[in-house]
């Protein structure tokens, strides 16, 4: 139905640029743990290349992060404005885990335009947050109460959002005190449960069978690497390189309209990883009405039955066996 279309034909919605392959938290519901390719900070030419490439097309949303913290990349606050200044309607959203986000970086935000700030915060409980992040809550909610003070919080970011990683055995008292302290602080709260990282992470959320929203995004490795999403952590199942073609060229080729295409036309199951992945927001793009409206109405039960994101009890039920990929 709604189609993001120019000249030569679609464009992605989001482009998301990972400046830095680097992480400074150890969550163990994130395969950063286990991932083989190096970690790395993007060449800065690369980057300006892609920021140049994305000016061919009116792109809605850059995020700079895919599967690392963008504040322990070296440049972050440069390569902020250096999207706001070259992509100055485009929506800037960031993902921090908080713990780099210290009262003098903060300082170093305000001004630049970032749209919406999300915090990854995933619990309140100091030992389960040492355990999950191996951080000291006490200084990432030092850095929060400075970020969300009335003072300059507007002068950061339009939105700011914490939000928590549910995991299977999240007790709803922990959500609904992460539920008070995101309003204490007036931020945006948001719950989501985990992704299976196409079957690398242990999740209770099945896979569902409608088109994954993942198919109208462009997600650039730190090597230039367009990976598949951000659940093909190590770019396995890649689209192609910006370093050879630009960001309108790979999301246009052969391979992302294929995916595209296996998802709109309700093969998702049949295409590799996408069929043993529970990424569970959907997308309504480039299909005719009657099959966006049944997608639709899939995700609508799906949201319904398995509440993917907000508060929801823990489960006790093992989670169900590790999924089979198409080629098994
Ligand atoms: C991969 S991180 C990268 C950005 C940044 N380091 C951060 O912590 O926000 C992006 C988000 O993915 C979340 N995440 C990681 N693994 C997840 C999983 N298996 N299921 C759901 N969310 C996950 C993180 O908690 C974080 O909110």
């Amino acid at each position: 139905m709604f189609n993001r279309r120019n000249g030569g034909g679609e464009y992605p919605r989001l482009v998301a640029v990972e400046t830095t392959s680097r992480c400074n938290a150890s969550c163990p519901f994130c395969p950063y743990n286990v991932k083989v390719r190096d970690k790395i900070a993007m060449a800065q030419d690369l980057f300006e290349k892609i920021i140049e490439d994305c000016r061919e097309f009116p792109l809605e949303t850059i995020e700079p992060f895919l599967n690392g913290e963008p504040f322990v990349d070296p440049d972050i606050v440069g390569r902020l404005e250096h999207i706001k200044r070259r992509l100055p309607r485009t929506n800037l959203a960031v993902y921090s885990n908080g713990y780099a986000l210290t009262p003098k970086r903060i300082d170093q935000l305000v001004g630049i335009g970032i749209d919406h700030l999300y915090i990854s915060l995933n619990t309140l409980d100091p030992d389960k947050y040492r355990a999950i992040m191996g951080f000291n809550l006490a200084r990432t909610l030092d850095n929060m109460r400075y970020l969300t003070d009335p003072v300059r919080r507007q002068r950061i970011a339009h939105e700011i959002t914490f939000r928590m990683t549910r995991m299977d055995d999240t007790t709803l008292a922990e959500q609904d005190r992460f539920i008070a302290y995101c309003k204490e602080r007036g931020v945006r709260c948001f719950i989501v449960g985990l992704f299976n990282y196409k079957g690398d992470v242990s999740s209770h959320l099945p896979v569902p069978g409608y088109p994954c929203e993942h198919i109208t995004r462009l997600d650039i490795l730190s090597d230039g690497t367009v990976t598949l999403c951000c659940q093909d952590q190590e770019g396995k199942y890649a689209w192609g390189d910006v370093r050879k073609a630009s960001v309108l060229e790979v999301y246009r080729g052969a391979v992302a309209t294929r995916y595209r295409e296996m998802h709109r036309t309700g093969r998702r199951a049949q295409i590799e990883p996408c069929g043993t992945c529970n990424l569970f927001w959907p997308s309504l793009d480039g299909m005719p009405l009657a099959t966006t409206v049944k997608v639709a109405v899939q995700a609508g039960l799906y949201m319904i039955r398995h509440r993917p994101s907000g508060r929801k009890a823990p489960t006790a039920d093992p989670p169900p066996p590790r999924p089979l990929a198409v080629s098994e």
